[in-house]
């Protein structure tokens, strides 16, 4: 039974790096939101999309995954596209923009110094990621977005990393009949090498979103 909440406290105090961090943040940003993004999304997700972790001036700012920064702009368009996200998306918390059927979550909650989480960080923030999963009735598939993703997503259910190496497209069996897809990161980086194209999103995306039963 594992006691942890599926959401951790805004000023959670795990991870030494990262409070410290979120506190130089919160000095010279005193009206971002600075605190352990918590997960976006449907709690009825048969989809659960994991993502890395905050970006200082996107979720570190807003309050919601993926909300602000590059990423979240492909992002929520694909959802948007596919018809998994409804409204506007006006990278804003209070743009009104709703999921249906799907969740967004990170594998690391707290934004890390440039965009790097530790192997101890994200180690420590996995009992949410496998509390979230847990208090999801519905869930059928996850797609996780790059390979720490991917690792913790296959760590959170008891499976050696080496049970499925990452890839973009790589599809794994997980526990209780549940699909496990993964895909290159949408960060800027990746679709400005084009190494992920927005067409390549968008099939793995829709791979996802049918293999949910969505
Ligand atoms: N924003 C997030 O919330 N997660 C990522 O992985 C990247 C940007």
């Amino acid at each position: 039974m594992n006691a942890t909440p599926p959401e951790p406290a805004r000023q959670c105090p795990l991870c030494p790096r990262l409070v410290a961090y979120r506190e130089q943040n919160a000095r010279s940003e005193p009206t971002w939101f600075n605190g352990a993004a918590p997960s976006f999304g449907d709690p009825e997700a048969r989809l659960l999309i994991v993502g890395l972790a905050p970006g200082r001036t996107g979720a570190n700012r807003t309050g919601r995954p993926f909300t602000g920064d590059y990423a979240g702009d492909l992002l929520y368009g694909t959802l948007k596209k596919i018809g998994l996200a409804h409204g506007e998306y006006r990278a804003d918390p209070s743009d009104g923009l709703a999921l249906r059927g799907a969740m967004i979550t990170n594998a690391v909650r707290c934004a890390p110094p440039e965009n790097k989480p530790t192997p101890e960080e994200i180690t420590a923030c996995r009992p949410f990621l496998e509390s979230r999963i847990a208090a999801l009735p519905r869930l059928r598939v996850i797609l996780a977005l790059g390979s720490i993703a991917h690792e913790s997503v296959l760590r959170a259910h008891g499976y050696k990393p080496s049970t499925s190496k990452f890839g973009h497209g790589v599809e794994a069996v997980l526990p209780n009949n549940r699909s496990l897809v993964s895909s290159y990161h949408c960060s800027r980086y990746n679709t400005q090498t084009r190494r992920l194209t927005p067409e390549m999103f968008e099939a793995v995306m829709l791979r996802a979103k049918t293999l949910s039963g969505l």
